[in-house]
């Protein structure tokens, strides 16, 4: 069972809201800095133990920077995400570059940063020498295939987009050893929101004995392995978190047998998780705008589809309280719902929360990844602003709301004036 508790009471977020009005986002900073000093404790049997927060899961400096201080590095997915990298203080090999289909200015900007770059496929290798040239340390991204069944959410590996098979990978690093690349990484990920911990022991399992293989094959030595992100969070209150202690301990007995025990060169564990180090700590709150009684009920939020995409993309579950009515019965059976012109934009459906009022302030839970960043503007709509719950009770803003200003600014009224907003 998950609990899921908003670390502020309603008359604080009603005074909250009088400075920033809703919707927003907002991060509790002290459950994010326990959370990623759990997840460094499970793995500190790995003196190179590194995790990588994901960018693209919360990608604001702030977030950033109080992950940095706690020993996280970045795994950047593009250029914009190596320059907010970069802002933060975190370059060189404190940055994995897991990017695909990537463009040449892309490598680039890695390369200049001293960036890990994460090769996604084998023809990357020359193209990466072309345009930019190859690098002292590189990584490759493994795609399992059918040897490692994927998971209900990423899918089947032989149907991703993502990786070497494994005869490329092979083949790819002996390539990269004839062209004078010494360091070597090897990468996988092969789950997203996955709650199963052995998922990830049998991920580290996978990549050890091909490090064995490989290294046996090409004679060459690797520094580290990446078992990418993916650890899930207990969206549901009937979910379990994953166990990191046990799949840290999981991980260091297969260490212990696979690489210790046969010889091989010490290897650094690295993982790059984003979900689960910002996801549980940051929340949506909104406001009821309309109840509405047709077929349904519906309760109209101010947020919408744009500020948190999860449920109307994967029909993913969040747990939503009304704050200030937590005790009441759940006994009002609802669509919660959003302003835009699509059906599915639906935070929950026939949904049971306590009766509730308009003006009344609701929480939706496990926002803090994958939440603000997935936001997009169709139907003119702007995105919310960023908040931050500091250690001491402080609120700051971390990013303003969307204007309609903002909005309008690429486009080109081709002469006309500009109305005014
Ligand atoms: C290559 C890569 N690494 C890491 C992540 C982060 O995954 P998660 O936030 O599920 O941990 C993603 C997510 O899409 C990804 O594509």
């Amino acid at each position: 069972m998950s609990e899921k508790i908003f670390p502020m009471n309603k008359d604080q977020l009603e005074a909250l809201t009088e400075r920033f009005p809703t919707p927003f986002h907002i991060y509790d900073e002290r459950g994010i800095r326990e959370n990623a000093r759990r997840l460094k404790a499970a793995f500190a049997w790995n003196p190179g133990f590194k995790e990588y927060f994901a960018v693209k899961a919360a990608p604001n400096p702030y977030l950033m920077k109080i992950l940095k201080e706690e020993g996280f590095g970045s795994d950047c997915s593009s250029y914009p995400e190596l320059l907010l990298s970069e802002n933060v203080g975190v370059v060189g090999e404190d940055i994995i570059f897991t990017s695909n289909d990537t463009p040449a200015y892309e490598y680039a900007k890695a390369k200049e940063l001293g960036a890990i770059i994460n090769l996604d496929d084998i023809t990357h290798i020359q193209y990466l020498e072309d345009e930019v040239g190859l690098p002292e340390l590189v990584c490759c991204r493994y795609n399992p295939g059918s040897l490692k069944a994927g998971n209900a959410i990423i899918g089947h590996p032989e149907e991703a987009k993502y990786g070497f098979t494994r005869k490329q990978l092979f083949e790819g690093y002996r390539i990269l050893r004839n062209k004078g690349v010494k360091r070597f990484g090897l990468h996988t990920m092969v789950a997203s929101n996955e709650l199963e911990g052995s998922y990830f022991v049998e991920t580290a399992h996978l990549l050890f004995e091909l490090v064995g293989e490989l290294t046996a094959e090409l004679g060459i030595e690797f520094e580290f392995v990446n078992i990418g992100g993916g650890i899930g969070i207990p969206y549901k209150l009937e979910d379990e978190a994953v166990d990191l202690e046990a799949v840290g301990e999981g991980i260091r007995k297969l260490y212990e047998e696979w690489i210790i025990g046969k010889r091989l060169k010490p290897l650094g564990l690295r993982m790059e998780c984003g979900r689960m180090v910002t996801g549980p700590y940051g929340y949506l709150v909104s406001r009821v705008l309309h109840k509405k009684n047709t077929y349904k009920q519906f309760v109209g939020l101010d947020a919408c589809m744009v500020n948190l995409m999860r449920p109307a993309m994967y029909g993913a579950y969040h747990h939503i309280t009304v704050l200030g009515k937590e005790s009441m019965p759940l006994d009002y059976i609802c669509d919660v719902t959003g302003s835009l012109c699509e059906n599915n934009d639906k935070f929950a459906i026939d949904r049971a929360i306590p009766q509730v009022d308009i003006g009344d302030l609701v929480v939706i839970h496990d926002a803090g990844a994958h939440g603000h960043s997935m936001g997009f503007n169709y139907n003119g709509k702007l995105r919310s602003a960023e908040l931050l719950l500091r250690e001491d009770g402080e609120v700051v803003q971390i990013r303003r709301a969307e204007t309609v200003e903002d909005h309008f600014a690429t486009l080109d009224f081709g002469g006309l004036k500009s109305f005014e907003v």
